[in-house]
């Protein structure tokens, strides 16, 4: 019989036994086999650019959220600063001297670096006043207000610097407002906050590296702050002065005005 008379394959019957089973010849399964590693090979490939591509586009919108996040709370901390005639200097100023003296006190890096971003916001109830408790006298009312304009939320951060702005005027001993707290009842972060925004205006730490030492600056904050602060925040801020000093340097040497900088959280950490 020639090859054209061949009846189909599966219509064979061989003695009525079962037909037998088709199989496939080896090198035709092997190269089937090879064709679709590679096709899922291929697949994988795609989908792993589609993940990196939609990582990228995740990371750069977290960025983008974060900054715009970042700058947003320091231009609301500007507006009490513009308020007092002051520029971004100051609020940043503040910002990494409480972060530095977190740290020196052993507080952990994340609520530095929260402290950090709340601490400018101390004073934005100036922005506000005359606005409402034009009862209240001028120092009273900027606390009220900026815990009234911060606080409701929770939101890490704006919980941090409403507590900061009801609090930074306490003293140790008792003798602040606007609810005459002392010692331990005060809020870490108030009396980090209330200490750092007295030293900043100590004439020595003001005049720069050049023209004070840090021994004067020392004597300066040691004998000035009386019973009104923490004793042991004012020993471990006395130990960071050369640290302060060198970073207040560094601000100044920077053109920062009205606009956030935009460096990270941490930066004051190489000092
Ligand atoms: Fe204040």
């Amino acid at each position: 019989m020639n090859t054209s008379q061949r009846e189909p394959l599966d219509e064979i019957v061989l003695d009525g036994a079962a037909p037998a089973p088709l199989t496939e010849p080896e090198s035709v399964r092997l190269q089937r086999e090879a064709h679709e590693r590679k096709h899922t090979l291929a697949q994988v490939g795609r989908m792993m650019g589609d993940l990196h591509i939609l990582r990228c586009k995740r990371d750069a919108a977290y960025k983008a959220l974060a900054r715009a996040h970042q700058e947003t709370l320091f231009r609301l901390a500007l507006v009490g600063s513009l308020r007092r005639g002051e520029d971004g200097q100051r609020i940043l100023r503040i910002g990494a001297l409480s972060a530095l003296l977190a740290r020196a006190a052993g507080c952990p890096m994340e609520w530095c670096e929260l402290i950090y971003q709340a601490a400018p916001l101390h004073d934005v109830g100036y922005g506000a006043t005359g606005a409402d408790a034009s009862s209240l006298p001028e120092g009273e009312s900027h606390v009220r207000l900026g815990a009234m304009l911060l606080g409701g939320t929770d939101l890490p951060v704006l919980k941090l610097a409403a507590e900061i702005a009801i609090t930074h005027h306490e003293r140790w001993d008792g003798s602040g407002f606007p609810h005459c707290l002392s010692r331990g009842a005060i809020p870490l972060s108030g009396r980090i906050v209330g200490l750092v925004d007295h030293f900043d205006s100590l004439p020595g730490f003001n005049v720069g590296v050049e023209m004070a030492s840090d021994a004067l600056v020392r004597s300066q904050l040691t004998s000035s702050v009386g019973s009104s602060f923490d004793p042991t925040l004012v020993e471990q801020l006395s130990e960071i002065v050369p640290k302060a000093r060198t970073m207040r340097a560094f601000l100044s040497s920077q053109a920062i005005g009205y606009h956030d900088p935009g460096w990270d959280t941490d930066w004051w950490s190489v000092f």
